[in-house]
């Protein structure tokens, strides 16, 4: 076994793509989403489930205690699970989006980070990023900034852990829910699978991490 992985987010999209890659290269693989069927879903010696939601302290900390009794300490993170809303322009966008964008892909990003180091064997946190974090986009401000701000996070924690990888990882544009929330109007002939983006993804936390 080459250790154990969270992924968060890993019940569809990217987060699914990078939980099946994780296993197929021999990880023992944890992740959470609020729709997980099961409450808990343990498959020896390598899978685990959960129904969590990441804005929630109480299931973060049992997505970590859980993970650490069934799969052992896990020394690898993944920041994949996001929300956004339908694109608008700043001025016409409800600011409750903000909030919703701030409370999930910074601050409880920022949490489960913080968890991860405090608890757990930490090598590597991976954040999942968007271009729209490096330059702005009409209508996606919001969200831009809340993924703008992790990535923030994430050089600070290098900066602060130098034993520890920090990454930030864009996938590019890809074919799933959150895309189609935010762009239903998108051709999705023009986005990527999310296996083809998660495979891109997963070679590059390959190259960061040892075996
Ligand atoms: N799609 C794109 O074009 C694109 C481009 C650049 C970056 N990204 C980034 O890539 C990552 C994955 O996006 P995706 O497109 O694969 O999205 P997706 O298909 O909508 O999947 C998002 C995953 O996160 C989970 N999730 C959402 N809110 C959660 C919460 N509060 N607690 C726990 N889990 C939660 C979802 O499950 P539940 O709904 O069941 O909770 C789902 O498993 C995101 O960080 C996104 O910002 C996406």
């Amino acid at each position: 076994m080459n250790g154990t992985a969270i992924i968060t987010g890993g019940s569809r999209g990217l987060g699914k793509e990078l939980v099946d890659l994780f296993l197929k290269d021999n990880w023992k693989v944890s992740t959470f989403s609020r729709s997980w069927p099961q409450d808990i879903e343990f498959m020896e010696p390598s899978f685990l489930g959960l129904k969590a939601d990441i804005r929630f302290e109480a299931d973060i900390e049992r997505v970590i205690s859980e993970t650490k009794r069934l799969l052992g300490n896990p020394r690898v993170l993944v920041l994949n699970a996001g929300w956004v809303s339908r694109a608008t322009k700043i001025v016409d966008e409800n600011i409750n989006n903000l909030r919703e964008d701030v409370e999930v892909n910074l601050i409880s990003n920022t949490f489960m980070a913080q968890e991860f180091m405090r608890k757990c064997n930490p090598e590597a946190v991976v954040h999942i990023t968007s271009d729209v974090a490096e330059s702005p986009y009409p209508g996606w401000g919001f969200y831009g900034a809340s993924k703008r701000a992790m990535d923030y996070i994430m050089e600070t924690l290098k900066l602060e852990n130098h034993e520890v990888k920090f990454l930030s990882i864009d996938p590019g544009d890809m074919n799933t829910t959150m895309h189609m929330t935010a762009d239903p109007e998108a051709d999705p002939a023009g986005l990527a699978d999310p296996a083809v983006a998660a495979l891109k993804v997963f070679n590059r936390i390959r190259e960061e991490v040892r075996r």
